[in-house]
């Protein structure tokens, strides 16, 4: 038994270290080529290892770790390091997992949409959407309404019940048919926000550009729609039409810019963060923001959160983490593109005096969702 406990200590170590090498490989802004080839080399890294050791396991006829590794000193480095590294991420998953909710979400009501189901049809396409939809427990097809409170310190008055749309992530590329996002539209438009706010990544795939106007052209708010582009928006070689057409279609680019939007005669200044794939918010300086008003921060990626410590915004929405997208049953998400690993997956967080919110998205590169449904998030912010 204590055996069986070693291994899985190991294998937690070893599975752990090599999700941490992912994560930040993809956290960067490398190419997507470099980003692919280091991929397969870590997807070979996990497995050979683990080839390896079942043979020996095998060869031997024992599961006595010390009886494997005392012959070969590589072998005793490395069980042994994979055991430290192993107590190591179960601890710190222990004390991630029992760590109370932010005081800033007065509440939280989650209302799950099966936009398959209600269409009565498969809303799977392209070859890959068919293989994606036959994975069981698949989620891509569902919306989850988050309706939230939150409580933002020193909130304006007049801006006490704002009501804000987050949409992340759409990664329109056609494995889900467009009826899919029209529907997530209905969504965000019955909330009747004051404010929406897209936090990158909508089409990856040229094709669909012509999915802007029936998509981001039908969305309803009282001051407007803001975006940002992500990093999946560059798959768009013509950047300057993208934003034409989005622009067109009636929503406001902000990317690398600060502006603000009067309010009940108060002012909403936004600030689009594109870092680390579009340039622009290099040159923004935190001495430069109004003490008054409402502060809010658009970054497409949570990392930027060390960028945007000194501006002490109110409010950051983010996404591009998709929730990791595959949330295992009690362990939760694995791997996420951040160099923060999966602690900003997804949820709401308070960063020094910011609330920050880091969608789980609508889409991604593949359609597969699992334990993670995709986000239409919708806030009330009150006064506290
Ligand atoms: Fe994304």
């Amino acid at each position: 038994m204590m055996n069986l406990i070693l291994w899985a200590i190991a294998f937690i170590g070893h599975l752990g270290s090599w999700c941490v090498v992912y994560n930040r490989t993809h956290a960067t802004n490398w190419p997507r080529k470099v980003r692919k080839r280091c991929e397969k080399l870590i997807i070979a890294a996990v497995l050979l290892p683990l080839f390896w050791f079942a043979g020996r396991v095998i060869g031997q006829q024992t599961i006595s770790l010390w009886d494997i590794a005392s012959n070969n000193k590589l072998e005793w480095i490395y069980l042994f390091l994979m055991l430290g590294l192993g107590v190591f991420f179960a601890a710190r998953w222990s004390w991630r997992k029992f760590q109370s909710p932010p005081e800033a979400i007065i509440s939280n009501r989650r209302t799950l949409v099966n936009v398959q189901h209600e269409l009565g049809r498969n809303i799977y396409q392209t070859s890959l959407g068919m293989i994606l939809k036959k994975i069981p427990f698949n989620q891509a097809h569902l919306i989850a309404i988050e309706s939230m409170e939150l409580g933002v310190n020193d909130l304006p008055s007049e801006l006490d019940g704002l009501k804000i749309c987050q949409l992340s992530d759409f990664h329109l590329t056609g494995q889900l048919e467009l009826a899919y996002f029209g529907r997530v539209v209905e969504e965000a438009n019955r909330f009747k926000p004051d404010l929406i706010f897209i936090t990158g990544d909508l089409l990856d795939e040229l094709d669909c550009l012509d999915w802007i106007d029936p998509v981001f052209g039908q969305l309803e708010s009282r001051y407007g729609t803001f975006l940002i582009r992500g990093n999946h928006d560059l798959r768009i070689a013509d950047q300057k039409l993208l934003l034409q057409r989005l622009e067109s279609a009636g929503m406001k680019w902000i990317g690398g810019q600060r502006v603000s939007i009067d309010i009940e005669g108060t002012k909403v200044f936004l600030t689009g963060n594109e870092l680390p794939w579009h340039t622009g918010a290099e040159t923004l300086a935190p001495d430069s923001l109004p003490d008054s008003g409402l502060q809010i921060l658009l970054t497409h990626t949570p990392d930027q959160i060390e960028w945007a410590r000194p501006f002490n915004f109110d409010l950051i929405f983010a996404g591009h983490n998709h929730g990791g997208q595959i949330a295992l049953p009690i362990v939760g998400p694995i791997v996420a593109p951040s160099k923060y690993g999966v602690l900003y997956a997804s949820g709401t967080f308070e960063i020094d005096q910011s609330i920050m919110h880091v969608s789980r998205g609508l889409s991604g590169d593949e359609c597969i969702r699992i334990n993670c449904p995709p986000e239409v998030g919708c806030f009330t912010l009150r006064k506290v």
